[in-house]
């Protein structure tokens, strides 16, 4: 699989990224341990060399499958995770230097590492200056614990405050041809600034799989009931009128579309990766196929057309 340059780093992802968090067994509905570390296996089998992971992936659960399994080719993979969400306690958004560290020791002694790769501010608080949270990054940096900082769901203003305070290679936002708020606010900085885009919730968590035929409904405490607007029942003949023009592009590629899904993140050079979740080898192999179309320039005008202001 191609790689992309991850911001100022000198590091290289793939162009799709593992991501772990339906791994990490909560808050996703029907989990399948199983299933779930023959994902990461299957991924790194197939090229991907990137895994994005959180302590709030499972109470700290999909940190510690990647450690099980990476063994003996951690070297190999770009290993991407998260601090700023206290899973000893309610899930708060903490950015003081001493919870950073303590989130760290224990990401690393669950993934069994003694470095990551890239380490991403979960969310951005109001109560801790940017500033003091960069320093004890940067501190974690120079000890050699963590070899590049990232941020994830900072708007325009905060991702431009980190980059003032030290090297930011890379922005974690939600985006998707579902969800494009980030075009008109933080994409721009990072095309200023050179950082790269790492996307989530890529497929719009399986709805632009195009498997769900009527509005779909999870049980009590899927992070799907409230996480991503698309599944919201007043948005649903929009999300779903957009889902099939995607899925009528796709056929023109012989592709599902998820795919042409992936593609459209790709097209963008501010892109490094696309990050995908997945339950199971299946998926992973089914969503690599988002890798190698190259989408035509009347085509991505079409899809940036179709999914324009869906929600207003
Ligand atoms: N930084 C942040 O705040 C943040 C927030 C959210 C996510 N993330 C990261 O980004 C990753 C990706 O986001 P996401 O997992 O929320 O959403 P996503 O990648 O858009 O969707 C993943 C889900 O779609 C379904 N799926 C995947 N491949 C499929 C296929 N080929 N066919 C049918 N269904 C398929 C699976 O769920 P079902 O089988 O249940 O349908 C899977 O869990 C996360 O795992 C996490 O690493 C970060």
């Amino acid at each position: 699989m191609k790689t992309r340059k991850l911001g100022t780093s000198e590091l290289q992802v793939t162009e799709l990224i593992l991501g772990t968090w339906a791994i990490g067994g909560s808050m996703w509905s029907d989990y399948d341990e199983a299933g779930a570390k023959e994902a990461i296996k299957t991924a790194i089998d197939c090229g991907i060399n990137c895994i994005d992971t959180a302590p709030a992936y499972g109470a700290g659960h999909a940190e510690e499958l990647i450690g099980e399994i990476v063994k003996g080719v951690r070297e190999q993979l770009i290993i991407a995770t998260k601090c700023g969400l206290n899973i000893e306690g309610r899930y708060e958004k903490i950015l003081t230097p001493e919870f950073i560290m303590h989130d760290l020791e224990m990401s690393l002694k669950r993934l069994k590492m003694d470095y990551v790769d890239l380490y991403q501010i979960h969310w951005p608080v109001n109560d801790v200056p940017i500033e003091v949270s960069m320093e004890a990054l940067m501190k974690a940096k120079q000890q050699g614990k963590v070899r590049y900082i990232g941020v994830c769901n900072f708007s325009g203003k905060e991702l431009e405050a980190a980059i003032k305070c030290g090297e930011v290679v890379s922005l974690q936002p939600n985006y998707s041809l579902l969800e494009r708020d980030i075009e008109k606010d933080s994409m721009p900085v990072c095309k200023t600034y050179g950082v790269s885009i790492i996307s989530y919730g890529s497929i719009a968590a399986g709805m632009l799989t195009g498997k769900y035929k009527e509005h779909p409904t999870f049980k009590k405490g899927d992070a799907r009931n409230f996480f991503y607007r698309y599944f919201k029942k007043e948005y649903w003949p929009a999300v779903k009128r957009v889902v099939d023009e995607v899925e009528a592009i796709a056929k023109k590629y012989s592709a599902r579309p998820h795919h042409v899904a992936l593609a459209w993140i790709l097209s963008h050079d501010v892109v490094a990766g696309a990050i995908f979740g997945a339950r199971n080898g299946e998926q992973v192999k089914d969503n690599l196929a988002g890798a190698e179309i190259k989408l035509s320039k009347d085509d991505i005008e079409k899809l940036n057309h179709i999914s324009e202001n869906i929600y207003s």
